[in-house]
């Protein structure tokens, strides 16, 4: 079945009801249903939250689907988030910079694209590790498009400095020249890492090295953190890292990605509803089908 005859069945099953949606590729594995579902349920918000795989090519029809049955918002995965913002009539300024767009808003037909990786990362961090960033000390290991995200929110924060750690030195050095900021930002090799990371507050994990099924792997082996910096993994699979476990054994505080997935979320719900997400019990019902 093409994906605007999809996106019409799915409207009419739920006529009475707002729609939102995810759309990636894959998207099977996506939690984001589970837990905006829980989200509508708890506010008692008449919405049903759904998902479709849409691959690159489909992108344009489904955008055509999304307006045409007025869908109220969606999120948006790998690998549209670069490609979603020319179907859209304005982009936030931060999600602009970053180049990338998470969340859709249909505004009174108007859709208005928003990032909410960063500021859910950041949330996450405050509420979880480290409550002020301020004057702090930041190590960022790899520089794809996640990282990129986070610094951009990060040195909204003031932090003394960010140190940005690559394989490639030269994708580092890039990322750091597109980015306007009178935060000190640097870039190292990763033969520098270890230096580093001595007297850093907080070290965070960018690249995949570590996710499920390569749990065992630590892109941190061998290194020891300043004691009570934080350990921070945008990896949610597993929940605590090997870098994570081992940096909390030698006294670091540990930091899951788990967070940064719910405060995303809780930033697209907020956008779309204008209410308080309910954080704990979208943290809860993913947590519960993480470890089923
Ligand atoms: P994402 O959008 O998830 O950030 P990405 O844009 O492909 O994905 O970026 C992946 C980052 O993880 C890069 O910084 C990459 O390093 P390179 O720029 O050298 O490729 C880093 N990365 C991935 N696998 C790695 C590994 N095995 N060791 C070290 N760095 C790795």
């Amino acid at each position: 079945m093409d994906i605007k005859q999809q996106v019409f069945e799915w409207k009419d099953q739920h006529h009475e009801k707002k729609l939102y949606c995810v759309i990636g590729d894959p998207i099977k594995q996506s939690k984001s249903p589970l837990m905006l579902n829980e989200a509508f349920a708890v506010k008692g918000i008449n919405a049903v939250y759904g998902s479709f795989q849409v691959a690159p090519e489909q992108l344009g029809q489904f955008m055509e689907a999304f307006r045409e049955n007025g869908l109220s918002g969606m999120n948006v995965t790998i690998p549209h988030k670069l490609h979603i913002m020319q179907y859209l009539d304005e982009i936030d300024a931060d999600a602009k910079a970053l180049g990338a767009v998470n969340t859709v808003v249909n505004r009174d037909g108007k859709l208005i694209g928003y990032n909410t990786d960063g500021i859910g990362y950041v949330r996450s961090l405050k509420e979880e590790a480290i409550a002020h960033i301020e004057n702090k000390k930041i190590v960022v290991l790899g520089a794809g498009g996640a990282s990129r995200g986070i610094i951009y929110a990060l040195l909204k924060e003031s932090p003394a400095s960010i140190t940005v750690v690559n394989r490639t030195l030269a994708k580092a050095e890039e990322l750091v020249q597109s980015l306007n900021t009178s935060v000190s930002l640097l870039v190292a090799g990763q033969e520098q890492l270890e230096l580093i990371c001595k007297d850093a507050d907080v070290v965070i994990n960018t690249t995949s090295v570590g996710m499920y099924p390569h749990s065992e792997e630590n892109p941190f082996q061998g290194i020891l953190l300043k004691k009570g910096a934080v350990a921070s993994d945008l990896i949610y699979n597993p929940l605590l890292t090997t870098f994570v476990l081992t940096a909390a054994d030698q006294g670091a505080i540990p930091h899951g990605g788990l967070g940064m997935f719910i405060y995303q979320g809780a930033y697209a719900f907020e956008y779309w509803t204008g209410q308080p997400a309910p954080t704990d019990r979208m943290r809860a019902i993913v947590l519960q089908a993480l470890q089923s």
